[in-house]
């Protein structure tokens, strides 16, 4: 038998991936299945952003690019910044990359190792935690609060640094919560952290379009924090191309040429079309992101409506992406149970809380990734499941 390093041990996964196969296992037995558990816009890339993929390959960039990726998709992300957030970044600080999570990868191997904290949202990404236990770091999670629309208590997170975290994950608009920090508790966060100017950040922003209220806090925006802030974001989510493979981080001076020294070990560049795809997103047409958005806000209306007519369950209203995670405790289920029968007696798939971290218990995830008449019959299949349970 092989000998797998003992680090092997300590990577955890994804679950949607796992309730995926069984869905389709399911769905192949000729069960009809309804998939709220995805995490991916069930809209196509537009057009205009597969036209410049397809551009790219007919004129025959078919080579590697730069590690850091090519000069003109970096300068668009800049002016992106600039557009979004009103920041100035240069695009020498811009490291392109093989899809939001790869910065998350890179940002926990910079820091983690026996000995170090890092500090990450429970419930969260289930990939933050995996990663840092592979890292060898010790997870500390920080949490998240139903009654405060799943945002942390900044004083609380603040309370939780020790001369041994290295690193702070934040992540608003969230997964799997759908929860949006309130600038006010930004403010605190950013305050408290002056005392602790060894901590690096990682603020993962991919959500940062899909907002139903208000604008967008990007950690970005406080100039304090430029030398020790690492962005994540990405194109999955805002252009509806998870499939493309697509991110990028914007790490401070110091960090840059470390990132880009894993991006070499690791993947030497992103494809080529792809990158190329990405400026036409970036400078085209924003019309089929405001479609794409103002479709999740209407289904966002309708699934928490839904939701908190059915007995046991209590949903509030998610600021941002396209997740919102009821608490089900009043169904008498746990979390994991629930998801279970959901999937196969009412033919639902939907992610159990617990899947996020610990503290996700008592809750499920469901997206809202998919059309209103679909919600409309998953939520009338779980109020039937539920009345004769
Ligand atoms: C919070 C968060 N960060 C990062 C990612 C990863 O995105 P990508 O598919 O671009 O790697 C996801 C995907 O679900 C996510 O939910």
């Amino acid at each position: 038998m092989p000998v797998l390093s003992g680090r092997m041990r300590q990577l955890g996964t994804e679950s949607a991936f796992e309730v995926l196969a069984r869905a389709n296992a399911l769905q192949r037995e000729g069960r009809n299945i309804i998939n709220l558990g995805i995490g991916q816009p069930d809209f196509p890339t537009p057009e205009h952003i597969v036209e410049a993929g397809r551009k790219a390959l007919a004129d025959g960039h078919h080579g590697y690019t730069p590690a850091n990726g090519i000069l003109p998709l970096r300068e668009a992300v800049a002016a992106d910044l600039h557009r979004r957030h009103g920041v100035t970044v240069s695009p020498d600080q811009v490291l392109i990359v093989p899809g939001g999570k790869v910065t998350m990868f890179f940002a926990v191997m910079m820091f983690g190792e026996p000995g170090a904290d890092i500090i990450y949202p429970n419930p969260g990404f289930p990939i933050y935690e995996s990663v840092i236990r592979y890292s060898g770091a010790t997870p500390v999670p920080m949490p998240l609060h139903e009654e405060k629309g799943f945002s942390f208590s900044p004083e609380e997170v603040l309370a939780l640094i020790t001369p041994h975290t290295r690193l702070i994950i934040l992540n608003s608009p969230a997964n799997p919560t759908g929860g949006v920090v309130p600038k006010s508790e930004m403010d605190r966060l950013v305050a408290g952290l002056a005392r602790h100017p060894e901590v690096a950040i990682l603020s993962d922003e991919i959500y940062g379009e899909m907002l139903y209220e208000g604008t967008h806090i990007s950690l970005t925006t406080y100039p304090e924090l430029a030398d020790r802030l690492i962005l994540l974001d990405g194109w999955s989510k805002t252009y509806a191309m998870t499939g493309w493979r697509l991110g990028y981080g914007v790490w401070p001076e110091t960090l840059f040429d470390h990132a880009e020294r894993l991006a070499i070990n690791c993947h030497s560049c992103v494809n080529a079309a792809a990158q190329f795809a990405g400026i036409a997103a970036l400078t085209g047409p924003r019309e089929p992101v405001r479609r794409m958005v103002a479709a999740f806000a209407e289904r966002r209306e309708l699934i928490v409506a839904s939701l908190n007519r059915l007995p046991g369950v209590r949903c509030p209203r998610p600021g941002g992406a396209f997740y919102t995670f009821p608490n089900i405790t009043g169904t008498g289920c746990d979390a994991r149970t629930l998801q279970g029968q959901l999937l196969e007696k009412a033919g639902v798939a939907t992610i159990a809380g617990t899947s996020f971290g610990e503290f996700g218990e008592g809750f499920l995830r469901f997206s809202y990734a998919a059309s209103q008449e679909a919600i409309g019959k998953a939520i009338d299949r779980i109020g039937e499941f539920l009345a004769a349970a």
